[in-house]
């Protein structure tokens, strides 16, 4: 893998840089800014060696349609406030844009293209399109670590039509996850929430070998108490989960890891309702289960206690709303407890567990905190990620 820190002669060079600032967003204002502070540094790289910087990035899953509330106008005006140097964006088909279309002015440094997956060639990994976008820039840098695991033609294909470098986030990244895998202390527990169950539900099989207790909580927990013949009312669930969930607990009892999930829940009857402690048994037809209740909150804590080493992704309910995001801070506040001592080792990863920390500022607290939610996973099953595949 060739690293962008390491290159010279970048000055008048158009460097496509891929970023992932997929960041929260409510009702256009950006409520997390975690993921746009860590690509300042290869920002900054690349502006003081004189390149020419186009980046992409993508925000939500448009599936292949414009979207205006999934622009990247808010993240553009953040990062021209952050630099104190114009950005713009360009807005028009990127299928029609030519590399003269770019850069026209002569001080023009930085140049956004729109969320990429407004195109429904990026997430087919169309080689027509990367060979399209390779043509506006010079050399390619991947700096979304967070979106290597994705198999899409600005992450992956693009590198087969251009000189490509691993960014510098990324670099960080992958050093850290590799000492933190090479170097884990037992026992280990891996915590896994958030809403993206289908990105997550197929991993957990993979990681039992790994880990002695594995936690879910969250969206797919939801999954669990479904499949365990609980009631979940209207709360979020993937179809046709039975037959994972069924292999994740027998592959559990081969490998002595304890599978932990909610024994009872918060619930409301809107994401924005107050909130009520139930047993599972209780949850009704019109329910939203929106955060784990005080017994799970405990066994969990128990779990840290025992635990050296604590990898986790995903909250373990609606955080957004303060009501729901007790479980999320009490898992927090129990790691970091322990981490004073140094009795753990803990890293966390994902842009809406980030979030969820940021809101008890205690970021700065975690032995290591990863951009990256699926690509962490991904990471931790020992699966090569194909945007890094794609860089070697
Ligand atoms: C993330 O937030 O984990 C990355 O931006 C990837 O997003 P995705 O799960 O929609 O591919």
């Amino acid at each position: 893998m060739k690293y962008i820190k390491d290159q010279e002669n970048l000055s008048g060079k158009r460097v496509l840089l891929r970023l992932d600032l997929n960041v929260p967003i409510k009702n256009g204002i950006i409520t997390d800014e975690t993921r746009i502070d860590k690509v300042l540094p290869v920002i900054n790289f690349l502006i003081k060696k004189k390149s020419k910087i186009l980046i992409i990035s993508h925000i939500g899953r448009p599936k292949g349609k414009i979207n205006e509330d999934l622009s990247l106008k808010p993240i553009c005006k953040n990062i021209e406030k952050k630099l104190n140097q114009k950005v713009s964006l360009v807005q028009g088909n990127i299928l029609g844009l030519k590399r003269e279309d770019l850069f026209d002015a002569s001080n023009e440094q930085i140049v956004f293209l729109e969320n990429i997956r407004f195109f429904e060639q990026e997430e087919k990994n169309d080689s027509n399109f990367s060979k399209h976008l390779s043509k506006l820039a010079d050399i390619f840098v991947n700096d979304a670590f967070s979106c290597s695991h994705r198999a899409h033609a600005s992450i992956s294909k693009i590198t087969d039509f251009m000189p490509s470098y691993a960014g510098l986030q990324l670099e960080t990244e992958i050093n850290a996850l590799k000492k933190v895998t090479t170097e884990i202390k037992k026992p280990v527990s891996c915590i896994i929430g958030g809403s993206k169950i289908s990105t997550k539900i197929g991993i957990i099989k993979n990681l039992i070998p790994k880990f002695d207790n594995i936690i879910i909580v969250g969206g797919m927990a939801n999954n669990i108490l479904h499949y365990l013949g609980h009631p979940i009312g209207k709360s979020i669930k993937e179809d046709n989960c039975d037959s994972i969930i069924d292999d994740i607990f027998k592959t559990a009892k081969n490998h002595s890891c304890n599978i932990i999930y909610p024994e009872d829940v918060v619930v409301g009857k809107s994401m924005e309702n107050n909130a009520e402690i139930k047993e599972l048994n209780n949850v009704k037809n019109d329910d939203f289960i929106l955060d784990i209740g005080p017994i799970t909150i405990n066994k969990i804590q128990d779990i840290i206690e025992g635990s050296a080493t604590v990898l986790w992704n995903g909250p373990a309910g609606y955080f957004e709303n303060p009501v729901f995001a007790n479980g999320s801070h009490q898992i927090a506040k129990t790691i970091l407890k322990k981490n004073k001592d140094k009795s753990i080792y803990s890293v966390v990863g994902g842009g809406d567990t980030i979030a969820c920390i940021n809101q008890i500022n205690t970021i700065e607290d975690f032995d290591f905190v990863s951009t990256a939610g699926g690509a962490f996973l991904e990471y931790l099953e020992g699966k090569e990620l194909p945007g890094i595949k794609a860089l070697k």
